[in-house]
């Protein structure tokens, strides 16, 4: 059967600080850099979710959009948007929120929302230069 891929895309503001605590602050200066600043800066995010699937016949959806946006909505920006990703969302209690950490963190609140084995990767840009990508690998 033909697979295809479906991509919703959207997009929030967040502030956030790379910061591991258990680190002297001189190795945060060092490894992170601007992005250790402690006053914290934003980012204009975009985050790509894809499923796969078969298009359904009588649909031709692999997923309905709508209801793909929907659930991103509720799950994500409803959470993290115009949020400090360090102290406001609660899946992210405990995490430097980086690029990667938020597209697993991300994955794990959709994936029991999302029918079972079609979601396919979560993608999170934090600028228009750098995206990381998880399949749930
Ligand atoms: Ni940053």
């Amino acid at each position: 059967m033909p697979k295809t891929y479906v991509t919703r895309r959207v997009h929030f503001n967040a502030a956030h600080r790379l910061h591991n605590p258990q680190k002297s602050d001189e190795w945060n200066r060092e490894t992170f850099g601007k992005c250790n600043l402690p006053n914290w800066h934003g980012h204009n995010y975009v985050v790509e979710v894809t499923v796969c699937g078969t298009p359904d016949t009588e649909t031709g959806y692999v997923i309905d959009l709508g209801h793909l946006r929907k659930i991103i909505e509720e799950k994500i920006l409803n959470v993290c948007d115009h949020r400090n990703l360090n102290l406001d969302v609660p899946f992210l209690r405990g995490i430097i929120p980086s690029t990667e950490n938020l597209a697993i963190a991300f994955w794990q609140q959709l994936e029991n929302t999302i029918p079972s084995g079609t979601l396919y990767a979560v993608k999170v840009f934090e600028t228009e230069r750098n995206m990381a990508e998880y399949r749930g690998e």
